[in-house]
């Protein structure tokens, strides 16, 4: 039985989680919450990636883990290619906004992206916006919106904020001076698909929401050469346990609450 290690800044990556558990139901899980340093997307590169380190390293120590799912898109903006440097031998899975499926998918070529400061800022983000745009047979344009504090919000449970914050990026997105309209929108942030259904009553249902769970469990299921689920087995007993760097009981109850997950969160140092 493969044990896969999963971690993002909070209860964010749980959305990745999900889709590991329906494409490797047999598959042994350690999900870490950093959630003494969440949220991520507000801090520097150098704190993000300072932060990816210890907790892989935390995790390969302790756990013994045979692959490593980074499930949010800043830490992997900001430290994915010094974490493969660092572990060259060993398969590290990253989540990045599904930029690349949107611009399939878009008919109007005006494609909304949400993502945190963090990723929205970043030079692997900017290469893969130009990469795409410049290589668009049909006209394309990303309006991208940083985010601030909406995956706080979703990682205190705070239904109004969360309306409000999703109400103000959605209304910046389309205040932007492209004329065809957003029928596309990247959910570039494994917090967001939390709050899917608000941005969904926002935009009502002709634009489309794109996340990136499935794809990443897909991938980390190749990566480790795993057969594809036969739809009759259940999860593994004791299939995950969840870690947290702060307290670990809002963990447990949003992966009680999202994923019907009833696991004890534990406190981990790292
Ligand atoms: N869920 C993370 C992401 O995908 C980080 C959110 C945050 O901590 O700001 O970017």
């Amino acid at each position: 039985m493969k044990t896969i290690g999963v971690f993002d800044s909070g209860v964010g990556g749980l959305s990745v989680l999900r889709a590991l558990l329906a494409e490797m139901p047999q598959a042994r899980f350690v999900y870490l919450a950093d959630g003494a340093h969440a949220p991520y997307g507000e801090r520097s590169p150098q704190q993000v990636a300072e932060r990816a380190h210890r907790i892989t390293d935390g995790l390969r120590g302790h756990f013994g883990i045979d692959a490593l799912v980074v499930a949010c898109n800043t830490a992997t903006a900001l430290a994915i290619e010094g974490l493969r440097a660092q572990h060259p031998e060993w398969p590290i899975v990253g989540v990045e906004p599904a930029l690349k499926p949107a611009a399939a998918i878009t008919r109007t070529g005006h494609v909304g992206v949400m993502a945190t400061r963090g990723t929205v800022e970043s030079e692997r983000f900017a290469r893969l916006r130009q990469r795409l745009e410049q290589a668009s047979e049909k006209p394309l344009h990303f309006s991208c919106q940083a985010c601030d504090g909406l995956a706080d919000a979703i990682e205190r449970n705070d239904r109004p904020a969360i309306e409000s914050l999703c109400q103000r990026y959605w209304s910046a997105l389309q205040a932007g001076l492209v004329s065809a309209p957003i029928d596309t929108l990247v959910l570039g942030c494994t917090h967001y698909p939390f709050a899917a259904d608000v941005l969904q009553e926002l935009t009502g249902k002709a634009v489309t929401l794109v996340e990136t769970g499935v794809p990443v469990a897909r991938r980390t299921r190749a990566v480790l050469d795993q057969p594809p689920p036969n739809g009759t087995e259940g999860p593994a007993p004791s299939g995950v346990v969840l870690l947290s760097t702060g307290d670990p009981a809002p963990l447990a109850q949003a992966a009680r609450r999202w994923l019907d997950l009833d696991s004890p969160g534990q406190h981990f140092a790292c």
